[in-house]
């Protein structure tokens, strides 16, 4: 169904949509993994796994401060990030309801922008499965000059391929005024690796000047310090409601909630990793989304939010509006997932 400038998601295209995006293992687009590739044959260096293994060991915040940096982050994490933005967008959508035919998108900390990467995919099987047009509008925001002369290559390559409309613009934050947008996406930006520790703080800063703006994706990694935040963030900041993927009760919540899912582990990540590449195999991330439009998710009676993935024999920590009890639940639930009294599957995540 189509209304003007936007398009209601049908329950037929959001399977469809799924049904291509969500395969087990998780696979890249062929497209996106080859600009990927051509973007690091342009930067990387000779020891992109060095990079990652002094980030790993030094707990100081990381400075992407040459262009060899950047692509070695791009290599190594890029793949997960790409699988990770689209299932926060596609769960937003779902809980929208509805997409922009004209689709205009901030990502704040966008590094070498995989975000567009995963955006032109995401919107490419959506505007296949619902039969119509689409058009991306991609404003990329990073203090780091490396990471956007990277991410400006890698958005070149992307934009040759693509079947929707797209425009994409690389800004300094020291350099970027606000402009409208519809959603705002913060991915990997607020923990210690980056130096920013109170979430709800940096986005508060952030968001004031946005105008239009009607949500706000935030992933982080399924560490411990930034995942508690995120459930925190339920009314914590103004005009703001938090929609997901949790259901939060009266009481402020810490609850340290995270999703994962196994992936292929692609060449680029296996270099750029080097000893650490088996992590690449999984996914795993913790979200807020937060909208000015949107509505929480609601659970009827005797239903609740799985925030802990199920032990081996199927017992699982639920969450009803704060209150937490272990269920036995059905073998495919995954945390976020929504289950009835009895453990069955109601809702699944996204
Ligand atoms: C870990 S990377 C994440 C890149 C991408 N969003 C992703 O999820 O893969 C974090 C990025 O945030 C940028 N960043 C961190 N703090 C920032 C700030 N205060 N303002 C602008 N950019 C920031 C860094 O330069 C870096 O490129």
């Amino acid at each position: 169904m189509n209304n003007g400038d936007t398009i209601t998601l049908t329950t037929e295209s959001v399977l469809r949509a799924r049904g291509i995006l969500f395969s087990l293992p998780r696979e890249l687009n062929g497209n996106i993994l080859s600009a990927i590739e051509e973007t690091l044959s342009f930067f990387e260096g000779d020891d992109s796994a060095s990079f990652i293994d002094r980030w790993y060991r030094n707990a100081d915040t990381v400075s992407y401060d040459n262009t060899e940096a950047a692509a070695a982050y791009l290599g190594a994490y890029g793949p997960r990030s790409i699988l990770k933005y689209q299932e926060a967008l596609f769960a937003l959508l779902i809980a929208k309801g509805f997409i922009h035919k004209y689709l205009r998108i901030i990502d704040f900390g966008a590094g070498p922008c995989i975000g567009f990467g995963a955006l032109i995919d995401l919107l490419s099987v959506l505007a296949e499965s619902a039969n119509t047009s689409l058009e991306l509008d991609y404003v990329a925001v990073d203090r780091s000059e490396h990471m956007l002369e990277v991410g400006d290559h890698l958005c070149h390559q992307l934009i040759d391929n693509t079947r929707i409309q797209v425009n994409y613009k690389l800004f300094r934050s020291s350099d970027f005024t606000p402009c409208s947008a519809n959603i705002l996406f913060i991915a990997n930006v607020m923990n210690d690796g980056e130096g920013n520790l109170d979430c709800s703080q940096f986005i508060t800063s952030l968001v004031e000047p946005f105008k239009e703006l009607e949500d706000i994706v935030v992933i982080e990694p399924a560490t411990e310090q930034p995942s508690r935040q995120l459930c925190g963030l339920d009314n914590n900041i103004d005009s703001w409601q938090y929609i997901g993927p949790c259901i939060p009760g009266e009481v402020a919540c810490s609850e340290w909630t995270f999703r994962q899912f196994s992936k292929r582990i692609y060449a680029c990540e296996r270099r750029c990793l080097g000893k650490w590449a088996s992590a690449a195999q999984i996914g795993k991330y913790s979200l807020a989304l937060l909208s000015s439009i949107s509505n929480p998710r609601i659970l009827s009676e005797g239903e609740s939010v799985i925030i802990r993935k199920p032990s081996a024999s199927g017992w699982a920590q639920t969450c009803f509006h704060g209150q937490k009890q272990m269920k036995r639940v059905t073998p495919q639930a995954t945390p976020w997932d929504i289950i009835d009294r009895s453990g069955k599957l109601v809702r699944r995540w996204p």
